[in-house]
């Protein structure tokens, strides 16, 4: 049946092989952590674990992480079963076409749309925030939000977003950027993350101190939390399964989900992995393990410094330097050292997610999924330089129109569900391919995987739900452009 028709692994592998000749093997296991943690470390941790403290989990928000962490180390470990065993520059899209069939492949390539795509108009949107708290808010309300936002000043005036003007620049600079083939060597990316991981201890060891217990009593939001005024004058209101308790928390394991988000670029890096059937686990579960550590440390002290509540009225978006000017006096240097770290973190983030979106794109349009001009190279730059235009367009559209919540949590979505088809396609291959060697196994299948799908399964549904019926108008959107364009174009027909 043509929906179910399968690439073959071994014309893969046979492509892998081919490529090798172009490509250098390079990346030693703490090379590939570095990429992780470049790719992994930016809005997630800054911007959302004060929204996910503020809005659904309080102090708990650090259980959130660890359940997010949870999920992730699930899917991370299917993740490295198929980077070691198909060392070639894949994504999920590829494994699922091996897998699952050329529909399913459709469908993945079409959520991580949502992750790559939405993913750099998410933290282009921080990068906007934290650029305005670095000039002192002197960029007008009207001009660095969406037309969806509006606050009060302090005035009692209110303004209304129109579009987000910054947010559109870094994306414009990144994308031509992009075009050029300027690609994040290996150094450049380890420096950046050197900066950002010392940022985050920074962070750490000076607020530790200026932990106010009391804002961490009670750990978790109760029923009867008082509802807080937000900045628009209205209130927010924390009753509902999802605002307190352990709902709460498992809403905010959706939200801060996207702090994760990146490990699974480590993938897109095996064809230049010295060693991938070693390091690509080591890469990918390592940048993960690391990542995990440092945001229950800096989830624990955001939340001990600031109360929870706060973060529902100012500090939302530049959490970490409201914290600091607020609450951390004296430390007014290390509040600017910070947001300029974390425009260049943010940065380095975008980046990589045009990067995988273009990658993506340049795929399925190789494989006849999308029209040609995905996968057009510029002659002289060598690059899908009119894919990375029409995306930055694309992408545009949302970081200029939308607000930071509602393109976070689509990005979330379409990655967990990445995650969940990428864990079943482990436990298909097993079945279909058993004797073909994996140099890294994933362990106790078919539990992890299953365990896998449950845990992503359990954040998209503590997602809310506007989120969840956009994305699904998203994927009925896919299948009609599939049906109506990718079947019949497919190289495989
Ligand atoms: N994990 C990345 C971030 O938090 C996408 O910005």
């Amino acid at each position: 049946m043509s929906l179910s028709r399968k690439k073959s692994l071994d014309s893969l592998m046979a492509q892998a092989a081919d490529s090798e000749k172009g490509l250098k093997r390079t990346l030693g296991a703490w090379s590939l952590i570095a990429l992780g943690i470049g790719a992994i470390i930016g809005a997630g941790l800054f911007v959302r674990t004060a929204s996910a403290a503020g809005e659904h989990a309080g102090s708990a928000v650090t259980i959130s992480f660890l359940v997010a962490a949870v999920g992730c180390a699930f899917a991370g470990l299917c993740y490295a079963e198929f980077a070691s065993m198909i060392p070639i520059a894949g994504s999920a899209y590829t494994y699922a076409y091996t897998t699952m069939g050329e529909l399913t492949a459709w469908i993945i390539g079409w959520a991580l749309v949502l992750e790559y795509a939405l993913g750099a108009a998410t933290v282009s949107i921080s990068w906007s925030e934290y650029l305005n708290q670095l000039l002192g808010g002197s960029i007008p309300f009207e001009w660095c939000h969406s037309p969806f936002e509006r606050a009060l000043d302090t005035a009692g005036v209110m303004h209304h977003g129109i579009i987000n003007i910054p947010a559109l620049f870094i994306l414009l600079v990144l994308s031509l950027l992009l075009m050029k083939g300027t690609e994040e060597s290996a150094t450049v990316n380890s420096i950046i993350v050197f900066i950002k991981v010392a940022i985050v201890l920074v962070f750490i060891a000076v607020g530790w101190h200026y932990i106010n217990p009391a804002n961490h009593t009670p750990y978790v939001i109760p029923a009867d939390a008082p509802p807080v005024q937000l900045r628009d004058g209205t209130f927010y209101s924390y009753e509902g399964f999802f605002r307190h308790g352990w709902g709460g928390i498992l809403s905010g394991a959706g939200v801060v989900f996207f702090a994760f988000i990146g490990f699974d670029a480590v993938s897109t890096a095996a064809q230049e992995a010295k060693n991938p059937a070693k390091d690509m686990p080591r890469g990918i579960l390592g940048s993960l393990l690391i990542c995990t550590i440092l945001y229950i440390l800096f989830s624990w002290v955001l939340t001990g410094v600031a109360p929870y509540t706060d973060f529902m009225k100012a500090g939302k978006e530049a959490s970490v330097s409201y914290a600091i000017s607020t609450y951390m006096h004296g430390f007014g240097w290390l509040s600017t050292l910070v947001t300029i770290a974390i425009l260049g973190g943010f940065s380095s983030v975008i980046l990589v997610m045009l990067l995988g979106q273009s990658r993506v794109f340049y795929t399925m349009a190789s494989d006849g999924l999308l029209p040609k001009v995905f996968c057009e190279l510029h002659p002289k730059w060598r690059t899908p330089y009119k894919s990375n235009a029409l995306l930055f367009v694309f992408v545009g559209l949302f970081a200029g129109f939308i607000p930071e919540s509602v393109a976070g949590n689509l990005t979330s979505i379409g990655t967990l569900f990445a995650f969940i088809l990428v864990c079943i396609g482990v436990i298909i291959l097993r079945k279909a391919d058993p004797s073909r060697p994996r140099p890294f196994k994933t362990p106790l299948v078919p539990i992890v995987p299953a365990l896998g799908v449950i845990v992503c399964t359990a954040m998209i549904i503590g997602l809310d739900t506007k989120t969840q019926l956009t994305a699904l108008v998203w994927m009925l959107i896919g299948l009609l452009i599939y049906f109506g364009y990718s079947k019949k174009h497919s190289k495989l027909q």
